[in-house]
């Protein structure tokens, strides 16, 4: 698909706005980087590299890109969407940049821009990072878009330049999310409720810890509104493989446990999620 250049885009290395050259972006500085043919491009600073395939393994992109095009989770993309449409809904005119920070496969926001309205659809920019090279590729195989390979730790955008930046189950550093949201823009975190996939963590774990994941929010942000959406699935054999591999819960749990759980022809899931919407706190 093709990239789409926004011009909020920063050089990773001196942070100057970066321009298109033909096939590349480039910076003031002549630092330069190339649109891979696929239609995303790598803005993945050196000291963000700390390992040489960082982020997800191509096997975990691959099971939760089937898992998601399965349509498990269409009820968390059809409140990402409700949730946009809410948040545009506040801004009368002008352009609107919508990112998903972490962004895995492209599914929550390939599931938004496919159900904009024309007029929104117009005026909405979608910028999707990863620091996995191997997701990234997934979101420019699915849409056009600002697709690129980058850390939450230096986000490679200009400060202020973001209106909506959802981070859902994803790694967040507030600080590089506080720099880039623009004064009334919102932060959207998705993460796990305590019941989550709760029947297979029984059968997978001998002991099922209360999530610790809890959050204290830094101080430098406020919860603004909060929803919980709970369902139940009912998952076969190929889908619990994916659902296995696209989670921690590949690594966490024992290959006998897992065969265990893979033992059933069909599970019935409970999925249980949060969604917090979150703003920019003035500290006094
Ligand atoms: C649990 S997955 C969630 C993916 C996607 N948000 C979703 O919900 O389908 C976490 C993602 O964060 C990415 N990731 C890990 N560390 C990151 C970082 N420092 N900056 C950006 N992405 C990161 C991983 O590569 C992976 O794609």
């Amino acid at each position: 698909m093709t990239f789409v250049i926004h011009p909020a885009l920063c050089c990773p290395i001196d942070a100057s706005p970066l321009m298109m050259d033909g096939l590349s972006l480039i910076c003031e500085n002549g630092h330069r980087f190339d649109v891979a043919r696929q239609g995303y491009v790598n803005l993945l600073g050196p000291k963000d590299k700390r390992s040489k395939d960082p982020g997800d393994s191509k096997d975990m992109v691959s099971a939760r890109a089937a898992f998601l095009n399965a349509d498990f989770y269409q009820p968390l993309a059809d409140a990402c969407l409700d949730i946009t449409l809410g948040y545009c809904s506040t801004v009368a005119d002008g352009r609107i940049t919508l990112m998903d920070a972490g962004c895995g496969d492209g599914y929550y926001l390939h599931h938004i821009q496919e159900n904009l309205p024309n007029d929104l659809d117009n005026r909405t920019s979608i910028v999707g990072f990863d620091i996995s090279k191997w997701a990234v590729l997934q979101c420019a195989r699915r849409c056009d878009g600002t697709w690129f390979v980058g850390s939450n730790r230096h986000i490679p955008m200009a400060e202020g330049s973001v209106d909506l930046l959802f981070d859902m189950f994803g790694f967040p550093d507030y600080s590089s999310f506080r720099r880039i949201l623009a004064p009334r823009g919102r932060l959207v975190r998705v993460t796990p409720g305590d019941r989550h996939l709760i029947q297979l963590r029984e059968i997978i774990y001998p002991n099922i810890k209360p999530r610790s994941d809890r959050k204290l929010y830094p101080e430098t942000f406020k919860v603004v509104s909060k929803q919980q959406i709970t369902y139940e699935m009912s998952v076969g054999t190929e889908d619990l493989k994916n659902l296995l591999l696209m989670t921690p819960h590949m690594f966490r749990s024992t290959p006998e446990r897992r065969q265990q759980a893979l033992s059933h022809d069909q599970l019935t899931l409970t999925v249980d999620i949060i969604f917090e919407e979150l703003e920019a706190a003035t500290i006094d």
